[in-house]
């Protein structure tokens, strides 16, 4: 008799499971926005083929005209999945776009036969179409970005330090890494920051990501490219904002790879290696030497004597100091440090703590960044100026805040 118990009830539930609808669970959010393309993903509960529909930013109506599709379909095979990642490319610079996405549940496929089911998309109807700017760097002369880092899946000092630094008046926001303390599934992921970004910017506003070394651990760890995705494949990369070349790098893990922590499981000296290759080139592209500020975003600052740390000293600040790079915006210490260029070290290392945020202003001129505690208050102020002859760094004193962790 509870055999035919279990056995009903297992019925049920596999046949309720078969009937719920199919949704969208996170997302979408903007990732690598750049002067041609941009990546939009989300996910839904079920396998589904997914697509984006594109409208220009004109008075008409998202149903005027059935709106071009985009598919992820590499190899030529539509992808079918609860993770949707599609690539816009071949768009204008400097150009807002409308857009739509839509998954369709796929029930099976045998042989040459899909049956499909139901399907789930972002609202045109009741709701505005959601939107957004590719960059120009010719035209944007003046941008402003915030950047968090540490926040270790604390969503209420998430949405009060992005308020605090005004993310709905910035250009793009940065994630500088540890934003949850490791990686173990997709529903940590989204509840630990990413629904928070989503619904308050994410949708809408380019998020860039430099990944910290929090992200590396856990078993879902080597699947954050997957969500993270970028069109070089790479976690580290240049991105050219108006005045400013970013180089945005990946630290990778604080202690030696053979630490009981990582069971084996890591190889970062040789990742840094190959990083650092890849930067020796990266810092003689155009993108890199035309802008008039470079600003280096990197989790693990170059110092405080850790085997990670000792890597970001001996294996990129030697390039970056050739590179005359202008400032590195770092995390990881979970206090706040002002570092004028010493030790090596020829440009200033600004430290962002885990309660602080960092508000920032370029134009051809001028680099301002601002520093703001989780009440609001400034904590400090640093000034780049150019042309570099007349170069001045206004280095206020630091408020040190301590903590342990990190
Ligand atoms: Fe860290």
């Amino acid at each position: 008799m509870k055999h035919l118990i279990f056995a009903f009830f297992l019925f049920v539930s596999v046949a309720v499971a078969a009937q719920e609808k199919l949704v969208i669970t996170h997302g979408p959010y903007l990732q690598h926005l750049g002067e041609n393309g941009v990546t939009i993903l989300w996910t839904t509960n079920k396998d589904a083929v997914s697509w984006i529909e594109l409208a220009p930013d004109d008075s008409t109506h998202f149903y005027l005209n059935e709106r071009p599709k985009y598919y992820s379909a590499e190899y030529g095979f539509k992808d079918v999945s609860t993770v949707h990642s599609i690539r816009l490319n071949n768009l204008k610079a400097g150009t807002t776009y409308r857009y739509r996405v839509y998954s369709q549940e796929v029930l099976s496929h045998q042989g040459t036969k899909v049956q499909y089911g139901t399907v789930a998309a972002t609202n045109v109807y009741r709701g505005k179409p959601l939107q957004f700017a590719t960059a120009d760097p010719e035209k944007e002369k003046k941008i402003s970005f915030v950047m968090v880092n540490d926040i270790h899946g604390r969503n209420d000092l998430l949405e009060n330090l992005l308020k605090k630094g005004a993310n709905e008046t910035a250009d793009f926001i940065f994630f500088n890494g540890d934003m949850v303390s490791d990686m173990q599934n997709e529903e940590q992921l989204f509840g630990g920051f990413m629904d928070t970004a989503i619904r308050l910017f994410a949708k809408e506003k380019p998020m860039y990501y430099a990944r910290g070394n929090h992200e590396t651990r856990g078993n879902f760890a080597s699947t954050f490219p997957k969500y993270f995705t970028s069109p070089s494949g790479k976690l580290y990369y240049l991105l050219r904002r108006g005045p400013v070349c970013f180089v945005v790098l990946d630290c990778g893990e604080d202690k030696p790879d053979s630490d009981i922590e990582y069971s084996g499981i890591v190889a970062f000296d040789a990742y840094r290696d190959a990083e650092k290759a890849w930067l020796k080139e990266a810092l003689k592209s155009s993108e890199f030497i035309d802008a008039p500020f470079k600003v280096v975003v990197l989790h693990m600052p170059p110092f405080g004597g850790w085997h990670g740390e000792e890597e970001m000293a001996s294996k990129f600040v030697p390039l970056l100091n050739e590179a005359k790079v202008d400032v590195m915006l770092c995390g990881h210490l979970h206090r706040y440090i002002n570092q004028k260029p010493s030790n090596g070290i020829n440009f200033p290392v600004i430290v962002n703590s885990n309660t602080t945020v960092l508000r920032a202003e370029a134009d051809g001129e001028r680099l301002s960044l601002k520093i703001i505690n989780e009440k609001g208050e400034q904590v400090d102020l640093i000034q780049i100026s150019k042309p570099e002859s007349t170069s001045k760094t206004i280095f206020l004193p630091p408020k040190h805040e301590n903590s342990k962790s990190r």
